[in-house]
């Protein structure tokens, strides 16, 4: 069958990489894609939230099945177009309804899911600006550092943890009467602090049944040993050397579970990836959030370790037979480097070009924000590729990355050299 990837980056790249591979995938469009993407299948100029503009090129190309990259489309109902659409609604879509999906659009709405299928979280009260006393007093009940949660989509940056009470007094001001997230913060989530270590379990269902992903786990912050600002995610490594049987144990009957059989109860059909990010404190997990769509870069460390065919995968999602995939998965370990433009994730140059990345031969490279331009591919955002590599361990995997890393050049090209520090 024909197939459409939606999104640009380096996860979309991973997913056509591996639908690519398939026998069951005739022809490959990526909306918009990028250079690695029009390498493999062939890029298509649409904006991921032109609904009309994908709803014609699926018509045109005889495209069956749509795999939805980013959360956007999602949020904004990607998947309910298409079923509400006569000529649509025969298309296969991997990626949850608008309903499921606000899960990741809507903080309060994922905590008060969390609340009401007994899935453990933190604590929290939701604000909006006609209670900023009520969120002041609520606020002085906590103990330091204070968690304030814009509730709708803010590109990643939502989030605010800050040590002092007055100051974070006065960024619920800003966030509520001043919109500093925009209309994403015109409601703000207060939750108590979590102190413990971060992991992220996937999980992939058709709405009845589900299989767990590898886990893995992202590297946030743009400077070595976790400082500086956050970026969409400076590397992964997957899977997390920590996550033992009993707690992976844990994390399946506590949360999966809970959490496949709330979507039944709530009746909120959900078809695609769900991905949970934890804190684990004293051994027990906890959902610090829901987002409804794999993790870049984890999907680059992820995907390359799943053997089995990813359209099988996504034909069973869509006829609700997941059950009787039998999902294998490379043990070895896969670590994911992603090398940015300088300057990011503040203001950085684009059209930088690229070298080298053709002579890398024991890594894999996804290309994120890079395009053709004339013969050359150039940089076109700030996460600008992410080099994948397998080892029996993190170490040996981290040591290939960096190895074939040495081949590629860009002016202004920075990454972490520290991945795995913490492991
Ligand atoms: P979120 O977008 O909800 O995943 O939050 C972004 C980041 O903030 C997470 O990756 C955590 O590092 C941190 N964070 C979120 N919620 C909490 C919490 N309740 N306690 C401690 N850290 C948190
Ligand atoms: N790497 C984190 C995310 O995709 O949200």
């Amino acid at each position: 069958m024909n197939v459409l990837v939606l999104g640009s980056g380096g996860r979309e790249h991973t997913f056509a990489w591996k639908i690519a591979k398939s026998p069951l995938c005739a022809d490959l469009y990526v909306a918009p894609g990028n250079s690695g993407t029009a390498s493999i299948a062939t890029n298509l100029d649409i904006s991921v939230t032109d609904f009309e503009g994908i709803k014609s090129a699926v018509l045109s190309h005889n495209i069956e099945m749509l795999v939805v990259g980013p959360e956007d489309p999602l949020v904004n109902g990607v998947h309910d177009f298409f079923l509400n659409d006569d000529a649509l609604k025969h298309v296969a879509v991997i990626g949850p309804q608008k309903a499921a999906a606000t899960l990741e659009g809507s903080k309060e709405f994922a905590k008060e899911f969390l609340f009401r299928h007994n899935i453990p979280t933190a604590a929290y009260q939701s604000f909006t600006a006609n209670d900023l006393e009520k969120g002041f007093s609520f606020l002085e009940t906590l103990s330091p550092p204070y968690v304030l949660k814009a509730d709708g989509l803010a590109a990643g940056k939502g989030v605010l943890i800050i040590d002092d009470l007055d100051e974070a007094k006065s960024e619920l001001k800003n966030m509520l009467v001043d919109s500093k997230f925009g209309a994403a913060s015109s409601k703000v989530v207060i939750e108590e602090f979590l102190d413990g270590i971060e992991l992220s379990c996937f999980v992939l269902t058709d709405g009845i049944h589900y299989k767990l992903l590898p886990t893995a786990k992202d590297y946030k912050r743009i400077g070595e040993g976790d400082t500086g600002l956050n970026t969409g995610g400076m590397g992964a490594i997957s899977p997390v050397p920590f996550a033992d049987e009993v707690l992976l144990n844990k994390i399946e009957e506590r949360i999966v579970k809970p959490t496949i059989e709330g979507l039944k109860k709530d009746k909120t059909p959900y078809k695609g990836f769900i991905f949970i990010g934890l804190i684990v404190v004293n051994n027990e997990p906890l959902v610090i959030e829901y987002n409804v769509r794999m993790g870049d870069p984890e999907t680059e460390a992820v995907l390359p370790r799943i053997n089995t065919d990813l359209m099988e995968i996504f034909i069973a999602i869509k006829n609700q037979n997941l059950n009787t995939i039998n999902l294998e998965v490379n043990p070895k370990t896969a670590t994911t480097v992603v090398l940015v433009s300088g300057g990011y994730p503040e203001a950085y140059e684009k059209g930088k070009t690229i070298s080298g990345f053709e002579n890398v031969q024991e890594a894999i490279v996804f290309h994120a924000g890079a395009q053709h331009s004339n013969d050359e591919v150039v940089t076109s955002g700030g996460r600008v590729m992410a080099i994948t590599a397998l080892g029996l361990d993190h170490k040996e995997a981290l040591n290939k990355a960096y190895n074939e890393i040495s081949k590629i050049k860009f002016e202004g090209m920075n990454f972490r050299k520290d991945l795995g520090f913490d492991l």
